[in-house]
């Protein structure tokens, strides 16, 4: 099949490349000179694992292309998929304005074949306007699909080629059919294709992340308050996790949810509540509980120095807003780098693979470290923020050594406080037993 992705962000870079694995010609459209200069030139805009192999291998068979130019692009394909971004406005509802641009420019070039899907993530009824306008300007209709993604950056093209489950919103059962064979090379193993209206499948894509935030903000006030009352957050997480019905996942206390998709759509949510006179008390709750947890790691590390904070110099490992990825939206480690450069704390920091977004956004305001253990020469302490895997064993010995006073801000709690104590460090986790 001849297939078009229009963005090729996170996601539908991620889609366009394993769509063309499957043995689809893909071409993937931006609007973004530099994205696509990048990707032609064989690299990536983005990191995700496993990815470049995969785009290297469908551009040498020829199965993937890239281009700035839509009509180009979109020339012959039977399926338009659109993977634009949606991101929230000053009120926290959902900015459309490229996902209108894109209905706008496809009017005029498309065939009267064609099938648009909607990947982005939009508020439910958008699938309607989006037809209605498109009909409206090219005075036919064509058919439009919505087709929520799930992939989790991090593990996005796994996720894509073994989807839990695909979901797609049709207003005729044709469509789902051409949607089911596209996808049945993803979904040998008995996983469902799931077919519904387009209002119900773009309900289920909020609703996903919504049970997910809520989950982690559930667990943050959680150990905010064992905390306080001196029980272990993580005794009580497995105690809880046992619980088939509760299980383990998303259970994980930490420094608050950050990222492009929880805090976007909870707001939207709320939003689309608001519209439609429903008061999402929970989602409000959710989103509150989230904006303090931001704020936890940074008041640990005010509250053990004290007025003497200001001039210290502080290590930070982690900046993106999960492992595994340089995305840094509404990463929790923004908010602790402008509390502490507020409180005139020098910061040295560390990530794997965010350091270039976070340079753009900081520029020399911070000093930034390819190595974990060179953010630690002579800082005063060090603050954990995200829990990449080379984190999780390192050698104390040589920590202790680095850094000017013994101090570890764990804000993913990834050591033992009775071990990382045992080799003479000050240890702070989110809802250990604090002594
Ligand atoms: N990132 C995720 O993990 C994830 C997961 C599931 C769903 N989503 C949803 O998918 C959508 C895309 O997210 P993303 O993270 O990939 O965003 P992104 O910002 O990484 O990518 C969006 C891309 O669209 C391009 N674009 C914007 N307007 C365009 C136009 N008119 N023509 C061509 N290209 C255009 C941008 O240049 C950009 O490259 C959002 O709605 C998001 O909520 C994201």
């Amino acid at each position: 099949m001849k297939i078009a992705v229009i963005g090729t962000g996170y996601v539908g870079l991620v889609t366009a490349t394993c769509l063309a694995d499957s043995g689809n010609d893909v071409v993937g459209v931006d609007k973004d000179q530099a994205k696509i200069a990048t990707l032609d030139s064989g690299k990536l805009p983005i990191y995700e694992p496993g990815l470049l192999e995969l785009v290297e291998r469908n551009r040498r068979d020829q199965r993937l292309l890239f281009t700035t130019d839509l009509a180009a692009g979109v020339k012959g394909a039977r399926l338009v998929f659109i993977a634009v971004g949606t991101p929230p406005d000053d009120t926290g509802a959902t900015d459309l304005r490229a996902l209108w641009a894109v209905a706008d420019a496809l009017a005029p070039i498309v065939s009267d074949d064609v099938i648009v899907i909607t990947k982005s993530t939009v508020p439910v009824g958008t699938n309607r306007q989006f037809a209605d306008r498109l009909a409206q300007k090219r005075g036919k209709p064509v058919d439009v699909a919505s087709n929520p993604e799930f992939l989790k950056e991090g593990a996005a093209v796994d996720d894509f080629m073994k989807p839990d489950r695909v979901v797609v919103g049709v207003r005729r059962p044709e469509v789902g059919e051409v949607l089911r064979e596209l996808y049945a090379p993803f979904l040998r193993t008995e996983h469902p294709f799931l077919v519904m209206s387009p209002e119900s499948a773009e309900m289920t894509k909020y609703v996903a992340n919504a049970m997910l935030a809520t989950k982690i903000s559930f667990i943050n006030e959680m150990a905010n308050l064992c905390e306080k009352l001196e029980a272990d957050v993580n005794d009580v997480r497995r105690g809880i996790g046992h619980d088939q019905r509760i299980g383990f996942q998303f259970l994980h206390p930490g420094p608050g949810y950050g990222g492009s998709c929880f805090p976007k759509d909870t707001k939207s949510l709320i939003h689309q509540g608001r519209r439609v006179q429903v008061d999402l008390a929970l989602m409000d709750a959710v989103e509150r509980v989230n904006d303090r947890q931001k704020k936890v790691l940074p008041a640990k590390v005010k509250a053990h120095y004290g007025p003497a904070l200001k001039g210290k110099c502080l290590a930070v490992w982690g900046l993106a807003f999960k492992p595994r990825t340089d995305d840094i939206r509404e990463a929790p480690s923004l908010t602790l780098i402008d509390d502490l450069l507020a409180a005139g704390v020098t910061l040295r920091v560390h990530d794997p693979e965010a350091l270039k977004n976070v340079r753009d956004i900081y520029g020399d305001k911070l000093t930034y470290c390819d190595r974990p253990y060179s953010a630690l020469e002579g800082a005063d302490g060090l603050v954990i923020v995200t829990e990449w895997q080379e984190f999780r064993h390192p050698d104390f010995f040589v920590m202790k050594r680095l850094l000017r006073e013994p101090v570890i801000f764990d804000g993913r709690n990834l050591f033992e406080p009775k071990a990382v104590r045992g080799h003479g460090f000050t240890y702070y986790g989110i809802g250990r037993v604090t002594a």
